[in-house]
């Protein structure tokens, strides 16, 4: 640990990336990216959302890392730093950050569920994959001890135990196993997913641009989508930048972590549609959380040897999510400890089980009947509000109001010339594109979130 006062870093370059992707790839590319992709007209929605994640997701995660690194600080440090008076951004940061981990860890538990539930009772799942979304939930029967209990506390317990570890110890080292891993994974399902008889069709939708299936309202989604799949607008990303060297290359990390998250997205994208064109038909392409839990069981029963395709696919979510799951932790917990003074271990720990506290009432409005009695629906199915309220509130305001407010302090407060210095260390580095960057963080970038934001607040 070289950092100034003794400051986590990175053991290396490589392990930086691998954590910064790990952050990136999580359930929103491989849950919500292909379904969105889907609605969007398939190959006309992936151009758009590849043109944003260039234009204004790179330009942002530049910002971030530059605001990290040149302080050496976590969100809230970062801002104290360099204009006191803007702290109140990190610390909205910090706050949606956790907000959002509290629902992420415990979908992330509902897969260690169904990874569970494949190695051990594949006929269960098979025999009626909705039900069995439901049960899980409790849905009907009794408090869910698995699905709200066991299995979301296991997955918090993990996040913790890795945050607790630190940064290289911990963090770094579970992403430098888990990422490959996780990319052999896709490669081998998407091989077996295309070669699937029918899945041609799936591969023809997502390959050819069809402009006329695309609205502005896909525009937008694909420009919140590309927000929450880099992980930005909430400074996490500044923090990761903060334990980088400065014998680092920011410019040409961002690039490449722009772009495995893109290709992960596109590839599992090119999975799941096609698998589901061959096996159920263009019509059982659906989406979100139901989606990965209640379609593809039917995947691969329609697959022969399934089972073992399930459990692989399980267990890329599971590292998908828990590499995701351990940089909000991250975020709130570098906060914590660097600014409040706490141990790790116990900011850790503390958080750990608000989150599971917090997520708990999240899983149980899924579908409780005897919690949410009054939001249930004719079919006896209660309205996940309080996860919808959740949603809406980080995914739609705060991620893009932060992710805006990053953009106006590297461009506006703290100024371009100052980032791009961040960049070039003093001519180290060769920054070729620093007046498109200036451009892009000043004008471009700003003025593309504030309308995915009026948006969302108007059409809600
Ligand atoms: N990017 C992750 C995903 O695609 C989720 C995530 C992790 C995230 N950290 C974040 C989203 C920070 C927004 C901000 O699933």
């Amino acid at each position: 640990m070289s950092g100034p006062g003794n400051r986590a870093q990175w053991a290396s370059n490589l392990g930086f990336l691998l954590a910064a992707a790990g952050s990136a790839v999580g359930l929103g590319n491989i849950w919500k990216f292909p379904g969105k992709a889907y609605e969007g007209g398939g190959g006309a929605f992936i151009l758009i959302y590849i043109a944003i994640i260039a234009l204004v997701g790179a330009t942002v995660m530049l910002a971030e890392f530059i605001i990290g690194r040149a302080t050496q600080k976590n969100a809230v440090g970062a801002f104290c730093q360099l204009r006191p008076a803007w702290k109140w951004v990190g610390g909205m940061g910090i706050f949606t950050g956790f907000i959002i981990l509290c629902y992420y860890s415990h979908v992330g538990g509902w897969v260690l569920y169904y990874l569970c539930g494949y190695l051990t009772d594949a006929a269960a799942i098979s025999a009626d994959p909705t039900a069995y979304f439901y049960r899980m939930l409790g849905v009907g029967s009794g408090f869910p001890w698995g699905g709200a209990g066991l299995f979301p506390l296991l997955f918090a317990a993990l996040t913790v135990f890795v945050v607790v570890k630190g940064v290289a110890g911990g963090i770094e080292r579970l992403n430098k196993v888990a990422m490959p891993l996780l990319f052999l994974l896709l490669i081998l399902l998407m091989v077996r997913a295309v070669t699937l008889p029918g899945a041609m069709d799936g591969l023809r939708y997502m390959l050819q641009p069809d402009f006329s299936l695309l609205t502005w309202n896909d525009v937008l989604v694909a420009l919140g989508q590309a927000f929450f799949s880099l992980s930005l607008g909430m400074g996490i990303m500044c923090t990761y930048g903060s334990y980088l060297s400065r014998k680092e290359n920011l410019g040409r990390n961002v690039g490449i972590i722009c772009t495995l998250d893109t290709l992960v997205a596109v590839l599992a994208g090119f999975t799941v549609i096609p698998a589901v064109f061959a096996t159920l038909s263009a019509s059982g392409v659906g989406k979100g959380a139901g989606f990965v839990f209640t379609a593809m069981p039917g995947v691969f029963q329609a697959m022969p040897g399934g089972v073992f395709w399930a459990i692989l696919f399980y267990l890329l979510l599971f590292f998908a999510a828990l590499t995701s799951s351990i940089s909000l932790l991250e975020g709130t917990v570098a906060y914590l400890t660097e600014q409040r003074g706490f141990s790790r271990k116990h900011a850790s720990l503390a958080l750990g089980v608000i989150l599971f506290g917090i997520g708990l009432i999240y899983t149980l409005s899924q579908g409780h009947a005897d919690i949410h009695g009054i939001w249930l629906d004719k079919n006896g199915i209660s309205y996940p509000i309080f996860g919808d309220m959740l949603e809406f509130l980080t995914d739609r305001l705060l991620l893009p109001l932060g992710g805006l407010l990053f953009c106006i302090f590297a461009g506006w407060v703290w100024g371009t010339k100052n980032g791009i210095a961040e960049v070039r260390q003093g001519g180290r580095f060769r920054f070729p594109l620093a007046g498109l960057w200036s451009l892009l963080v000043r004008f471009v970038a700003p003025a593309a979130i504030a309308c995915i934001l009026i948006a969302g607040i108007v059409f809600g």
